[in-house]
């Protein structure tokens, strides 16, 4: 699999209101043509495309948990005008609603399986794993997590899908232990933290590199010529290069 060199965060989330239909579309629209969405289940099983345990921050919702709606509830949360009164009425976007839009716009997806507290890993991936890999060519699909259950058990229940492994601090020392116990295809590092020497491990072993969230092209330049493999950003269109603006 070759990964794209950009790859929209939440979508487009600079543009667009994060993990949802408008930011899929506006980020297909600036040509970019794979996005990092994060997914979880609500109470009643429904996988969504979401990122907080709550609902306060991105909706009309208040601080209810989401674990305590149902589809139903939570298709009537208004996820769009906290972000701009343009995206009023945007609607909670369910995991197949996703996995459509995608396949209808020939996007690529790195979907990072979100562990809220309290949430159980082998349920989120049991739900999602198959619809995700039944929906999507494995060319156009890698699957992450920061949560070492959740890809321990994607592991046992696939074996040929490809697995990226998020690290919020630095890469740690014993990372081989975990790319190889999980035949992990990815790592993925918070940019920040990010270390020469275990990138250039990485690169000996041929683990592809795919750091987040990069919104400071001029800074991260260098990493560049480390060998980074791909970029995870709110606007990828700050790294466009003008082959990518005429394309
Ligand atoms: O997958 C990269 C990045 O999305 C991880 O952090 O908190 O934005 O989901 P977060
Ligand atoms: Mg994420």
């Amino acid at each position: 699999m070759t990964l794209p060199r950009l790859i929209g965060h939440r979508g487009f989330s600079a543009h667009a209101p994060e993990n949802t239909l408008s930011a899929i579309d506006a980020a297909a629209r600036a040509g970019i043509n794979w996005v990092e969405l994060d997914v979880q289940c609500l109470g009643d099983g429904t996988p969504v495309i979401w990122h907080d345990a709550h609902v306060a921050r991105c909706s009309d919702g208040g601080p209810t948990l989401l674990r305590d709606l149902t589809i139903d509830d939570a298709r009537r949360l208004d996820v769009g005008s906290w972000f701009d009164e343009r995206f009023t009425g945007e609607r909670i976007l369910t995991l197949d609603d996703a996995l459509d839009a995608l396949n209808a716009r020939g996007m690529g997806l790195n979907l990072e399986l979100k562990l809220s507290t309290g949430h159980d890993p082998v349920q989120l991936v049991e739900t999602v794993l198959p619809r995700v890999t039944s929906a999507l060519p494995p060319e156009r699909l890698l699957v992450s997590s920061f949560d070492g259950d959740a890809l321990d058990c994607a592991r046992k229940l696939d074996n040929d899908v490809r697995l990226g492994i998020l690290y919020d601090d630095k890469i740690p020392r014993d990372w081989p232990w975990d790319v190889e116990r999980l035949r992990a295809f990815s790592v993925h590092p918070n940019w920040v933290h990010l270390n020469q020497e275990r990138v250039i491990e990485l690169k000996r072993a041929e683990i592809s590199l795919v750091c987040y969230t990069v919104n400071e092209p001029d800074r991260f330049a260098p990493w560049w010529e480390q060998g980074v493999d791909a970029v995870i950003s709110d606007d990828p269109t700050l790294f466009f290069t003008d082959s990518d603006r005429t394309r």
